[in-house]
C-alpha cells in the first residue's frame, strides 16, 4: 500500500506543470496513462473499472467527481480535479488534487483551498478507536461554517486489494456514530464540498456528476493508513505540507 500510495502520489507531481491553459484532459489523461504504463509499470485503476473508458478522471469547475477526459481545452480560470489511482502489486493508492488553470476567481481559489483544508481537518482525526461519524461530522461543521456544502451522494471508501472496500467514508455525518477505525486499516478521505447547493446530478454519459445548480465544485483525497497512534498519509507529495 506504500508503494501504490506513492506511485499515484508521484502521478500528481508529474501531471502538475502540464496543467496549463490550451490543454485538453484528453491529452493529461494520455500522459498519465503513458507514465503509470511505461514508467511505474503499474495499472491505471480507472480504465475499465465498471466501463469508465479512460486512465483518470478530470472534473473541471462544476463537475463534482468522475468527470471522464476528453478534447476539450482548459481555460484560463477553470478549477479542475486530477482524480489518479494505480495498482501495483495488486494494491490500490487513490488520491486528487485541485490544479488551478491560469487565474481562476477568488471564489473558486477560496473553494479549492477550504475543501482541502476540510480533507485536513478529516486526516487530523485519524487515529485507533475514533468512529466514522467523528470524521465526517467534523468535516461538515468546517465546510458548513465556511459557506459551502458537502456532497453525500460520494464517499471516501476502504482500499487495498479492491479499489472500493468497507467501509463507507461519508463525509458528514453524527459524532459517536459509524465504524471504528483500528491499526491496519486503509481508507481514503476526498471531500467534495460545493460552493451553492449540495445537490447533484448523474450526466446522461453515466459517469459526469455535475451540481444541480452549476456551482463551482472541489474535491481534494489521500489514501490513509491507521497507525498504532494516527495516521501515515501513503499519498503524500514531495514538499506538500499541512495547510
Ligand atoms: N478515484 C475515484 C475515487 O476516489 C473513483 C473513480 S471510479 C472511475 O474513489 F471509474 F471513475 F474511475
Ligand atoms: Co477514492
Ligand atoms: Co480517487
Amino acid at each position: 500500500m506504500r508503494v501504490a500510495g506513492r506511485l499515484a502520489a508521484e502521478v500528481l507531481e508529474m501531471i502538475a506543470a502540464h496543467v496549463r491553459p490550451g490543454v485538453t484532459t484528453g491529452e493529461l489523461d494520455a500522459l498519465c496513462h503513458r507514465h503509470i504504463v511505461e514508467v511505474q509499470q503499474a495499472i491505471p485503476a480507472p480504465l475499465h473499472y465498471r466501463g469508465f473508458p479512460k486512465s483518470i478522471c478530470t472534473s473541471v469547475n462544476h463537475v463534482v467527481c468522475h468527470g471522464i477526459p476528453g478534447a476539450t481545452p482548459l481555460r484560463s480560470g477553470d478549477i479542475v480535479n486530477i482524480d489518479i489511482t494505480v495498482i501495483k502489486d495488486g494494491f490500490h493508492g487513490d488520491t486528487s488534487a485541485m490544479f488551478l488553470v491560469g487565474q481562476p476567481s477568488q471564489l473558486a481559489k477560496r473553494l479549492s483551498q477550504v475543501t482541502r483544508e476540510a480533507l485536513y481537518v478529516g486526516i487530523a482525526m485519524v487515529h485507533p478507536g475514533v468512529r466514522l461519524g467523528d470524521i465526517g461530522h467534523a468535516i461538515q461543521t468546517y465546510a458548513e461554517e465556511r459557506g459551502y456544502t458537502v456532497v453525500q451522494e460520494y464517499c471516501g471508501h476502504g482500499i487495498g486489494r479492491a479499489f472500493h472496500e468497507e467501509p463507507q467514508v461519508l463525509h458528514y455525518g453524527l459524532p459517536g456514530t459509524g465504524a471504528v477505525l483500528m491499526p491496519g486499516m486503509c481508507i481514503t478521505i476526498e471531500p467534495m464540498l460545493n460552493a451553492g447547493k449540495r445537490h447533484v446530478k448523474l450526466l446522461a454519459d453515466g459517469w459526469t456528476v455535475v451540481t444541480k445548480d452549476r456551482s463551482l465544485s472541489a474535491q481534494w483525497e489521500h489514501t490513509i493508513l491507521v497507525t498504532e497512534t494516527g495516521a501515515d498519509i501513503l499519498t503524500l507529495r514531495t514538499g506538500e505540507t499541512p495547510p
